[in-house]
């Protein structure tokens, strides 16, 4: 089976392509960096893989990426993308895009498979290192379900060797966070000493995260816990 994934070499996918590999499959990487150096955002050059395991993602322009990818997809039997909780139910521009390429992906008539996943736990840890590298640590009141990295690539391997499933059930992580109580495991971990002040989000999007609708409450858990990969720092 020949596999090509993109955005193999980020966060995710430098889980997942390994896991592929072991499996005996042949496995090529499209990214700006990887064996297809290809930006998505350009020109795409024809695909004949069996599988397409899209992971690539940015700043912007996820929806033009993928609109491009699926014009240049040839005979793909399997395309299997990852989006996020949340897509559909919190009003943020970046939201309204991963939308965008779920619809896209229905609409091309690739036989596909959609796993909308919880932040990571990496990006959960950028995001408090980030906050608390400011003297007074300013908390958005929100709650974080974050998930770890290689529980999502194992799922993304077994629904890549799977058949087009649509959409799948959500994957977050074992537990809801405060988003407080993930700033203070992160203080306590590196001995910092911050104040901390509780700030309100904003608009509707900060209505939608105080209601917790970036949250599953009957999806799909990953085993590995927030304080299991900090320890692992
Ligand atoms: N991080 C999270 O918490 C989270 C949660 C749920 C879903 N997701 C989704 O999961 C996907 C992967 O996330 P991640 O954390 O692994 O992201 P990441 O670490 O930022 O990696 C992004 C990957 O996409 C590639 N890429 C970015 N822009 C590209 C472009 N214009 N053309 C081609 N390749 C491009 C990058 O490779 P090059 O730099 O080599 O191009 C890299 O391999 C994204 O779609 C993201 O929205 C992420």
């Amino acid at each position: 089976m020949e596999i090509l994934v993109t955005g193999g070499t980020g966060t995710l996918g430098r889980h997942v392509v390994p896991a592929l590999r072991e499996t005996g499959a042949g496995v090529t990487v499209l990214s700006r960096h990887g064996d297809i150096a290809c930006d998505l955002l350009g020109e795409v050059p024809p695909i004949e893989a069996d599988v397409v395991v899209h992971l690539a993602g940015g700043q912007k322009g996820d929806d033009v990426a993928t609109r491009n990818l699926l014009a240049a997809c040839r005979g793909v039997r399997h395309l299997v993308h990852i989006s996020v909780i949340g897509a559909d139910t919190v009003p943020l521009a970046w939201l309204r895009t991963k939308l965008a390429c779920e619809q896209a992906i229905v609409d091309s008539g690739i036989p596909f498979t959609i796993l909308r996943a919880a932040q990571f736990h990496d990006l959960t840890l950028t995001m408090v290192r980030g906050l608390a590298k400011l003297p007074v640590v300013p908390v958005p009141g929100l709650r974080l379900q974050p998930v770890d990295v290689r529980d999502v690539a194992a799922r993304i391997v077994e629904l890549a060797l799977g058949q087009p499933a649509g959409r799948v059930a959500d994957l977050a992580g074992p537990t809801v966070y405060e988003m407080r109580q993930l700033v203070r495991d992160f203080l306590s971990l590196t001995g910092k000493r911050r104040l901390t002040v509780p700030v309100r989000l904003p608009g509707k999007a900060g209505q939608a995260y105080r209601d917790g609708r970036n949250l599953t409450l009957d999806g799909d858990r990953g085993a590995r816990t927030w304080e299991e990969f900090l320890a692992d720092r």
